[in-house]
């Protein structure tokens, strides 16, 4: 049986239920997965309620007490799940359980060709009418288009049947915005220099004769050419790869006329801080009016980003830095990232930060170590596991909770847990 075979074998199941719990992750994955799920429920007339969460625990699993639906959750815990919980979840997991709709079980790979909205969509298209923009989004908010500069696998087909328009251009956000901005804030690539330096990105320009305040849509072909080949000079000289390097050209999601960049953004600036069911209401209103709010993010996590810088240290070659309670146990992961990239670092990073149930950990790593056979979710649900905490997510990009007070034996767990993957 193929995936979209089991896709529909688990429609039936829920379009038999009259009552269905959907649990999701507070990102713009879980939270565009959840949309598409309430939507179609609540066109086939079966009642629901959505819980936002951050991440699967113990207690949340043994609450659950009515069918449920978990989205973007649920792959690291399939052998405690059963009965009536249907799972559309893309994190790597080897295991199968008979109501898991798992990418990796079918070849697929659920880093790269589907999310967890993707998955939610397979299912959902099977008994309500919806197109996959929403899916898209999801997809993009998980960063599936980076590795390639573009979608693949069935976000490719799914694509297809969505009202996203396909562009080839730079794939630098903010095209609309003045270049000094779209320059200085891009983050995916950082240009070393530039980032978070708009004076900087205003000499640059100048200097290359192209009037600051326009915008990229603006430019001629003739002075995007000129944009696009001193960012890459800058890039080569700073010893980026190839790869990375043609990266920045490609395929960009435009729906409405608008960056689907712009529509993950916004879902992961309200749903991380807290306001996950107003995400939702947005993905099934379809209304992504958010300027505030997205300009509030961005403060935060430039002022977050600078806090990291200042509480930065190394253990054995690995940073990290301590978020306290200054630093949103939901955010602190894309601060890591971001800081990752801005200072170069050759190293995976690690971020911690308190939260309720004790210490929010982190980590991210540049992707050439992910090429060379790291695996941060394995690394770091083992690190935790170990302290009796949990832990998961991406080879690039993964979190875990540990008790409170374990961070330094946390550092040392995770360090020889690398170390082995790598054969250091
Ligand atoms: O929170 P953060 O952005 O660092 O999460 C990175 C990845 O790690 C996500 O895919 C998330 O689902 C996963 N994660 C996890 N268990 C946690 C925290 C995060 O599996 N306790």
């Amino acid at each position: 049986m193929g995936i979209k075979e089991k896709a529909k074998e688990l429609a039936g199941i829920i379009e038999k239920q009259e009552e269905i719990s959907i649990v999701t992750h507070c990102d713009a994955d879980g939270i565009a997965g959840a949309a598409i799920a309430k939507k179609a429920l609540d066109e086939i007339g079966i009642k629901n309620d959505v819980k936002i969460v951050k991440y699967l625990s113990k207690k949340i699993l043994q609450s659950l007490n009515k069918f449920t639906w978990l989205i973007d959750l649920g792959n690291g815990e399939l052998s405690n799940i059963n009965g009536n919980v249907i799972v559309t979840d893309h994190h790597y997991s080897k295991e199968q359980y008979e109501k898991a709709l798992n990418p990796f079980y079918y070849g697929i790979d659920g880093e790269l060709e589907i999310s967890a909205a993707g998955l939610s969509y397979l299912i959902a298209s099977n008994f309500a009418t919806m197109d996959g923009s929403l899916a898209i989004i999801g997809a993009i908010g998980d960063l599936q288009d980076i590795k390639f500069g573009k979608l693949v696998g069935i976000n490719r087909e799914i694509l297809k049947n969505s009202r996203i328009e396909i562009k080839e251009d730079i794939r630098i956000y903010g095209r609309e915005k003045p270049l000094y901005k779209m320059l200085a804030y891009s983050s995916n690539p950082i240009i070393p220099g530039i980032f978070e330096r708009t004076k900087n990105a205003i000499g640059f320009l100048k200097r290359i004769g192209i009037n600051y305040n326009k915008s990229w849509k603006e430019c001629s072909k003739k002075e995007k050419k000129k944009i696009l080949s001193e960012i890459i000079k800058i890039l080569i000289k700073k010893g980026f790869s190839y790869g990375y390097i043609t990266r920045i050209f490609g395929e960009v999601y435009e729906m409405d006329g608008k960056d689907v960049r712009e529509y993950a953004t916004i879902l992961n600036s309200i749903a991380k801080y807290g306001h996950g069911e107003e995400a939702i209401k947005m993905c099934i209103e379809e209304k992504f009016a958010a300027d505030v709010l997205l300009e509030r993010h961005r403060k935060k996590i430039c002022s977050y980003i600078e806090f990291a810088k200042r509480k930065l240290e190394e253990y054995r070659g690995i940073y990290y830095f301590h978020g306290g309670n200054y630093i949103l146990d939901t955010v602190v992961g894309t601060v890591a990232g971001m800081l990752l990239r801005q200072e170069e670092i050759p190293s995976p990073m690690i971020a911690f930060a308190e939260n309720k149930e004790g210490i929010k950990v982190s980590a991210r790593a540049p992707y050439i170590l992910v090429e060379k056979g790291l695996n941060l979710s394995m690394a770091i649900k083992n690190a935790a596991k170990e302290l009796g905490g949990s832990g998961g997510g991406h080879r690039a990009a993964a979190g875990a909770v540990i008790p409170k007070g374990m961070e330094e034996r946390f550092l040392q767990l995770f360090d020889a847990e690398i170390r082995n993957q790598l054969s250091l």
